[in-house]
C-alpha cells in the first residue's frame, strides 16, 4: 500500500511549490489515475515517487515503511512520456537486460509474455517495432525489474486511437498482478479502468470521482468487429 503523507516539493529556485501538500493513498493491484493540465505537476509528482528528486517535506510509505530517494528507486518502475525515444538497446533482449544481465532467460519470457510480446524476436531492433508493440516493450523493461509499483507518465500520448485502446485494455489486465499510478492530461483514455481518480491542479491535488470527466461509453460492439477485420 501507497501512502503519500502531506508531500510537498519546493525547489530554492521556484517562488512557489510545484508539489504541495499531497496526500494520497493507493491500495495494491489498483490504478490511480491523476488528471492535470500541462504545467501542473504530473511529471514532477512521478519523479519524486521514481526517487529521482527529493520531496521537500511529508512522508513517502509503503505499508509502515518511510522510504527514502534509494528505496523509492527499488520499489518504483517509472515508465517516462514517449518512452520509446529513449531505447539506447540494439535488440528487444539488450533494451531489457540494460543495467541488469544477470536477468535469466524466464524473467526476460515472463516480461515480454506480461505485455504480449511473447512472439517478437529476441534480435528484433526496438526501433524496427510499431509505435504500440514499443510502448509494451517499456513497459516490460520496468516489469522485468519486479518494481511494487508502476509509475506511468501520459501512456497513451501520440498513439492512434487502435493502439491507444489496445494499451488500455492492457494496463486493465497488468493491475491484475501490480499497482499502477497513472499521470495525464486526457482523462477519456483511462477513466475507465481507473479505480481512483485525482485531479491535480498546481501541484495540489484532490480526489474525484471518476464521472466528472464526463467520459462517454465506448462502442464496444463496433470495436469489436474493427478489430477483427483489421
Ligand atoms: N526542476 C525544476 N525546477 C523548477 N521548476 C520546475 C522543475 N521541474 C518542473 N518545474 C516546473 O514545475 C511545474 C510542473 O511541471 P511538470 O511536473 O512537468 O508538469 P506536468 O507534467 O503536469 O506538465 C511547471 O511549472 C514546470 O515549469
Ligand atoms: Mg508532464
Amino acid at each position: 500500500m501507497l501512502y503519500l503523507k502531506n508531500v510537498t516539493y519546493h525547489p530554492p529556485a521556484t517562488p512557489q511549490a510545484i508539489i504541495e501538500n499531497i496526500n494520497l493513498t493507493l491500495a495494491p493491484q489498483k490504478l490511480g489515475l491523476i488528471v492535470g493540465t500541462s504545467g501542473s505537476g504530473k511529471t514532477t509528482l512521478l519523479e519524486i515517487l521514481a526517487g529521482l528528486a527529493e520531496k521537500t517535506s511529508g512522508e513517502i510509505l509503503w505499508d509502515t515503511d518511510e522510504l527514502t530517494p534509494e528505496e523509492l528507486q527499488q520499489l518504483s518502475g517509472i515508465v517516462f512520456q514517449f518512452p520509446e525515444r529513449h531505447f539506447c538497446g540494439n535488440n528487444v533482449l539488450e533494451e531489457l537486460r540494460l543495467g541488469h544481465p544477470e536477468l535469466s532467460a524466464i524473467r526476460v519470457k515472463e516480461a515480454l509474455t506480461e505485455v504480449g510480446l511473447e512472439h517478437i524476436s529476441y534480435d528484433t531492433p526496438p526501433h524496427a517495432l510499431s509505435g504500440g508493440q514499443q510502448r509494451r516493450l517499456s513497459l516490460a523493461v520496468q516489469l522485468i525489474r519486479q518494481p511494487n509499483i508502476l509509475l506511468l507518465d501520459e501512456p497513451t500520448a501520440g498513439l492512434d486511437w487502435l493502439m491507444k485502446d489496445q494499451l488500455v485494455n492492457l494496463l486493465s489486465r497488468l493491475k491484475q498482478h501490480w499497482t499502477l499510478l497513472v499521470v495525464t492530461h486526457d482523462a477519456s483514455d483511462l477513466v475507465e479502468i481507473a479505480d481512483n481518480c485525482w485531479r491535480i491542479d498546481n501541484g495540489r491535488i484532490e480526489s474525484v470521482n471518476p464521472d466528472i470527466f464526463n467520459v462517454k461509453k465506448k462502442p464496444k460492439i463496433a470495436f469489436n468487429k474493427w478489430e477483427k477485420v483489421i
